[in-house]
């Protein structure tokens, strides 16, 4: 910032201008060859000296009327001094009310008294007295670097609007800013305003402070953000920052060119989350609507399977993908939550499942026997425990489930994922027990009342 302008020295001063309102004699300087003495009319204007003050494009009131001496005394003698009646603020607090220059925050120039470092006394070159053609240029002739180097410059600062936001003397916010920072803001949009009123999850930091993530007058970035996302949101956002960087499954949306904005909003949204769109299933399916090709294989389009598939597990009822995925990535393969074997086979660990028995019971794979643990049995004879609990070569449910949909009931696979090979499975479930013909063994059944005596036992 440059230093106040100094105003302290009265311009012309030293120059013998020699007026007839103050001293009855002498002549102007410059008009040294009109012989012809002019006559005091009761007003300095008039006498043809200090006409040019009523030619200003803007006239102080005052000195239209020829009120010189409401600011200045008569020196007597031959010195022609405008002396002023008082100094500073004070000279014009004599007419304008003194409350306008004081308030919590009062602007540097005002605390000084510096009205004429704004405001010529006399006449000025815009509304408002002003020294200057704008408010633009008045205020960056003090604040020459408040717009320098912005490749995104905000409309009403770009425009020269300063007193759009800003106060010239006091104001009881700070910064000197017309109303409350937010306030201000939603003045003029109103639309932000309407949108975090109506939706029902507004984002904690748009309720307290826009200027956490715009700047008021211009950025690098564009929409005047502080910075851009993910790192926008990242510095907020420590624990999904730390999580992206030690994540051993990505998932590229969150990284990728709109990062963290493909998925939320950043001010206010309908579903919870912030997400976009109705809801967080949605705005999921709204990519995986079709197949993914990644360097690991090919994605399922979950939309299709769906569709194509009228029993939804129960989380996905609830439109709940995150139940078991992490968006952001994770340690998990398939970017689960939680522990969950990524092969066909896997040595049984009540941990190693951490993803179902989070919502299921582990108790239906933990002995041979039972009569209450689970319906997957023949007799009392526990086939969730036969088929999983192993030590080496253990199952696992995706042998037998699908975790999103399936067209049979409890969620009973098509076909068995085996390698290369998808096996059909067959299963049909009966109200006391079920039966199944797979590729891998002879057709078998269970009964929970009756026994099924079967060839050979799995
Ligand atoms: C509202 C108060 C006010 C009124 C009314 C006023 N002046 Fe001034 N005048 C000032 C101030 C303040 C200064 C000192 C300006 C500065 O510091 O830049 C000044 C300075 C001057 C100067 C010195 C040169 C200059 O322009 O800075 C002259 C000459 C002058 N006034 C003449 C007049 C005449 C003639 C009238 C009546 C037509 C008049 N003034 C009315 C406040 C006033
Ligand atoms: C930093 C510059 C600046 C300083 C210093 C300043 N003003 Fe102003 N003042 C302005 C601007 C800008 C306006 C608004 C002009 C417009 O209408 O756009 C204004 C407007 C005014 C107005 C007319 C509008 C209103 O608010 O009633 C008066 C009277 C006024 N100032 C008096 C003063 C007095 C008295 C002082 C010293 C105590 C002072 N100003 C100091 C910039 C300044
Ligand atoms: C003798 C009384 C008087 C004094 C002293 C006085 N003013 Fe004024 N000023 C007025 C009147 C009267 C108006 C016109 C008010 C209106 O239009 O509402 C006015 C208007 C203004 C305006 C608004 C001009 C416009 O047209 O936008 C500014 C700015 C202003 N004065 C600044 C000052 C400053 C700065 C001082 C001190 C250097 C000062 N005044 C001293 C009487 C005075
Ligand atoms: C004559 C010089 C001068 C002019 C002209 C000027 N300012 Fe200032 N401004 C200052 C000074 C001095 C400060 C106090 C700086 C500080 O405290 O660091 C200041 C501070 C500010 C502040 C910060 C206030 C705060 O509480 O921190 C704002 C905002 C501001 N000015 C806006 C404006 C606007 C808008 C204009 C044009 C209408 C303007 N200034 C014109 C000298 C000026
Ligand atoms: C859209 C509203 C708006 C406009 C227009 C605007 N400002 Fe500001 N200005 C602000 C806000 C808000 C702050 C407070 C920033 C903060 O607290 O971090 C501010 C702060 C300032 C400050 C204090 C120092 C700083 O940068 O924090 C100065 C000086 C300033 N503005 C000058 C100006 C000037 C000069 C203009 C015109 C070119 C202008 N402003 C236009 C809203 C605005
Ligand atoms: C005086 C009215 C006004 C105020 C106050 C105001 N703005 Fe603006 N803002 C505008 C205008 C006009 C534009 C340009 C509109 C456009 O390009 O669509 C704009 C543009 C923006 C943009 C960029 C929009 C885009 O599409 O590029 C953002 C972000 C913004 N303002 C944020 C803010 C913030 C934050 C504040 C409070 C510090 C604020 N505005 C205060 C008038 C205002
Ligand atoms: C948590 C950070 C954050 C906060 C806080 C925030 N914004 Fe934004 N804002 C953004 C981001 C990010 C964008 C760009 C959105 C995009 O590109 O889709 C944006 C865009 C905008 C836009 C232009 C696009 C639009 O949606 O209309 C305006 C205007 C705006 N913000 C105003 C505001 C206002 C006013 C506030 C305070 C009430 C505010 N913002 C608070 C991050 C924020
Ligand atoms: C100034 C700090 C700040 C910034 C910057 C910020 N946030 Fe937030 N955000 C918060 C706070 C505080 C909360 C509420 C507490 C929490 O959930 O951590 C929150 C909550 C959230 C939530 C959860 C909301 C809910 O209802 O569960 C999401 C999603 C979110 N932020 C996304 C973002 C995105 C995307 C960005 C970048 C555009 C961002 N945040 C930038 C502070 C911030
Ligand atoms: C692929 C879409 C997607 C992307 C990209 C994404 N998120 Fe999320 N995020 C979500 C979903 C879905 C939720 C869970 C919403 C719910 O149901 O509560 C969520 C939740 C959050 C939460 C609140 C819960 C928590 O985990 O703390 C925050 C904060 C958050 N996200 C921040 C971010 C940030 C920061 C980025 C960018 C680095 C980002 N998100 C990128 C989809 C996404
Ligand atoms: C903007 C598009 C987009 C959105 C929205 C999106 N995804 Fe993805 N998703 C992808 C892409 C592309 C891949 C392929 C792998 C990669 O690029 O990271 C993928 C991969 C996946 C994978 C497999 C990861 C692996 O490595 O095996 C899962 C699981 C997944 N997404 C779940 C979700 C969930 C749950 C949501 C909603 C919260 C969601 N996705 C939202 C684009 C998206
Ligand atoms: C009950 C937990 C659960 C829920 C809820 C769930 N998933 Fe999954 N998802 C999984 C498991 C487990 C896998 C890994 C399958 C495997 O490896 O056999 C998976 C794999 C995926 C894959 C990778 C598919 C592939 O071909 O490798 C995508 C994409 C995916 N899920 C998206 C979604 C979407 C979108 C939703 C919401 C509609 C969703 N998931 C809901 C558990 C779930
Ligand atoms: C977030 C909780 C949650 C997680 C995690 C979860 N499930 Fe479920 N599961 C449910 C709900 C809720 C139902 C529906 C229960 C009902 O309809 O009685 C269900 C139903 C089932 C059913 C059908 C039960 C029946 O009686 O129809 C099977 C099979 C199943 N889940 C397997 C799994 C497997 C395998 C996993 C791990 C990959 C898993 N679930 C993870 C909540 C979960
Ligand atoms: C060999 C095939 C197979 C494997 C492997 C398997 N299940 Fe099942 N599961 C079934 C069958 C068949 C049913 C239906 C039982 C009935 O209702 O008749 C069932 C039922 C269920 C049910 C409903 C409640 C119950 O126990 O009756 C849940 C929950 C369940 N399984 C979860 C799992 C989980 C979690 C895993 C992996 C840890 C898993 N299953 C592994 C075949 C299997």
């Amino acid at each position: 910032m440059k230093p106040i302008r100094s105003r302290g020295v009265i311009r012309g001063y030293t120059v013998a201008i020699v007026c007839a309102a103050l001293l009855s004699l002498g002549d102007r300087v410059g008009h040294a060859a009109e012989p012809e003495i002019k006559k005091y009319e009761g007003n300095c204007t008039k006498a043809g000296c200090h006409e040019e003050y009523t030619k200003r494009p803007v006239v102080h009131s005052p000195v239209e009327t020829g009120t010189c001496d409401a600011c200045h005394e008569t020196v007597p003698g031959a010195e022609h001094k405008f002396k002023l009646t008082s100094t500073g603020a004070a000279l014009c607090t004599e007419c304008h009310e003194a409350e306008k220059f004081q308030g919590k925050v009062v602007h540097g120039p005002v605390v000084q008294g510096q009205c004429v470092a704004c405001h010529d006394p006399h006449g000025g070159k815009a509304k408002g007295l002003l020294t200057t053609d704008t408010v633009a240029a008045l205020c960056s002739e003090c604040h020459d670097k408040t717009l320098d180097g912005l490749a995104f410059v905000h409309g009403p600062a770009a425009i020269g609007q300063c007193t759009a936001c800003h106060q010239p003397h006091a104001s009881k916010h700070p910064k000197l800013l017309l109303a409350a920072e937010r306030e201000l803001c939603t003045e003029c949009h109103t639309d932000i305003r309407d949108r975090t009123a109506e939706r029902k999850h507004v984002h904690p930091p748009v309720e307290s402070s826009c200027l956490s993530c715009h700047k008021p007058h211009g950025a690098a970035n564009k929409m005047m953000l502080s910075a851009t996302a993910p790192e926008l949101c990242l510095d907020c956002h420590d624990t999904i920052a730390g999580r992206l960087e030690t994540a051993k499954c990505k998932h590229s949306p969150v990284t990728a060119e709109r990062a963290c904005l493909t998925c939320h909003d950043a001010h206010a949204s309908e579903a919870a989350g912030l997400v976009i769109g109705p809801s967080s299933m949605q705005l999921c399916l709204s990519c995986h609507n079709k197949e993914i090709k990644t360097p690991r294989g090919t994605l399922l389009n979950i939309a299709a399977h769906l569709e194509g598939n009228s029993h939804h597990h129960g989380p996905i009822q609830s439109g709940d993908c995150t139940a078991c995925h992490n968006p952001h990535g994770g340690e998990q393969a398939a970017l689960l939550s939680r522990e969950y074997p990524s092969r066909f086979y896997s040595a049984f660990k009540p941990d190693g499942y951490k993803l179902c028995f989070e919502c299921h019971d582990a108790a239906s794979f933990e002995s041979l026997e039972t009569d209450t643990d689970t319906e997957f049995r023949n007799g009392t004879r526990n086939l969730h425990y036969v088929h999983v609990n192993k030590p080496f070569k253990g199952r696992t449910c995706r042998a037998c489930h699908d975790p999103h949909a399936s067209r049979n009931p409890k969620h009973i696979v098509e076909r068995v994922p085996f390698g290369n090979w998808n096996i059909p499975l067959n299963f049909q479930l009966t109200p006391t027990g079920g039966s199944c013909q797979p590729g891998c063994h002879k057709p078998y059944g269970y009964d929970r009342e009756q026994p099924v005596v079967n060839v050979t036992v799995p």
